[in-house]
């Protein structure tokens, strides 16, 4: 497959576009995806991605590619697409049975759907915050240590001290809690707990961070400092933050991709996707979601 033609799959287009984007006509058209897909060095590339759920097809033919240390936002309307996305990267959805992924995604040129990858380890370097943070219902230390024990990143107790106090450092967490880390973790107020998740993804050396909505269940002051964390964890690592927050994705994302029932329609820079969008479609979301 020539990886700099830009995909050629088809996506809804405006046929005839009021002021009310809930009034759209929307018609399938050859198009190609606008703006750029592609990067010169990607750290992950997918190629022609579909996905279905028994018959029915949830990606179409995506192409995208995603870098070193960027934050990519994805944004769209509610079952375009951006959890079933987000679950291609760490083949999530081979446990959803009648799922099926066909093209190919490769994480530092390897192809992560190849029969010799083993999803443990690709789980690790490829970590997933979800919309509800999911704590175990351990202490606050056994969350961070729970996957370096099972991985055997530590060799002995104070290097997996080390690692629990650097995660949660890392996770803008430690002066909160670090008088209690035997207790447990259930009694952390939800912002925390999204933070916890986050350090026990850090604690186990991951290269990305698929963040499903992270902060769609947060108060204001707490999903600041969630966005305050993935702007420091930018330095680091590539995060891909599914948000409903236009805001949001303008805060913290170098760039935006904007999905419309299962169709990459548009992929730049943020700045330019929020400024002047190539596709009527992603001005008419983006307009719709800020007044
Ligand atoms: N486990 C599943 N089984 C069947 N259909 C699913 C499943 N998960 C998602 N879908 C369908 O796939 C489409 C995309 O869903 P999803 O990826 O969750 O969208 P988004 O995260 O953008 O809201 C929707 O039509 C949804 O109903
Ligand atoms: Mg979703």
């Amino acid at each position: 497959m020539d990886n700099n033609t830009p995909g050629t799959s088809s996506f809804p287009t405006i046929s005839s576009a009021g002021d009310d984007p809930g009034l759209e006509m929307l018609q399938h058209n050859d198009r190609q995806t606008c703006g750029t897909p592609f990067l010169d060095d990607p750290l992950i590339s997918c190629r022609e991605i579909e996905v279905f759920y028994g018959e029915q097809c949830a990606l179409h033919k995506m192409s995208l590619d995603i870098g070193h240390r960027e934050v990519l936002a994805i944004i769209g309307p509610s079952g375009c697409g951006k959890s079933t996305f987000l679950r291609c990267l760490n083949r999530m959805n081979d446990s959803i049975e009648e799922c099926t992924v066909q093209g190919e995604i490769t994480l530092d040129g390897v192809n992560i759907y190849d029969k010799n990858v083993d999803v443990v380890p690709l789980r690790t370097r490829v970590g997933m915050v979800f919309q509800k943070p999911n704590p175990f219902p351990k202490s606050i230390y056994d969350n961070i240590a729970y996957g370096p024990r099972i991985h055997g990143l530590a060799a002995s107790r104070s290097e997996l001290d080390e690692i629990v106090t650097s995660s949660l450092q890392n996770a803008g967490l430690w002066d909160e809690v670090k008088d209690r880390l035997t207790s447990t973790a259930m009694a952390l107020s939800s912002g925390q707990q999204q933070r916890l998740c986050i350090a026990r993804t850090l604690a186990v050396e991951p290269e990305v961070i698929l963040m499903d909505e992270p902060c769609s269940g947060l108060d204001p002051i707490a999903t600041t400092k969630v966005e305050t964390l993935i702007n420091n964890l930018s330095e680091c690592y590539s995060i891909i933050l599914v948000t409903h927050a236009i805001e949001q994705a303008s805060r913290v994302s170098q760039r935006t991709a904007f999905f419309h029932q299962g169709f990459l329609v548009e992929v730049g820079p943020t700045a330019r996707i929020f400024t002047t969008p190539e596709s009527r479609l992603t001005e008419n979301y983006i307009t719709a979601r800020l007044t």
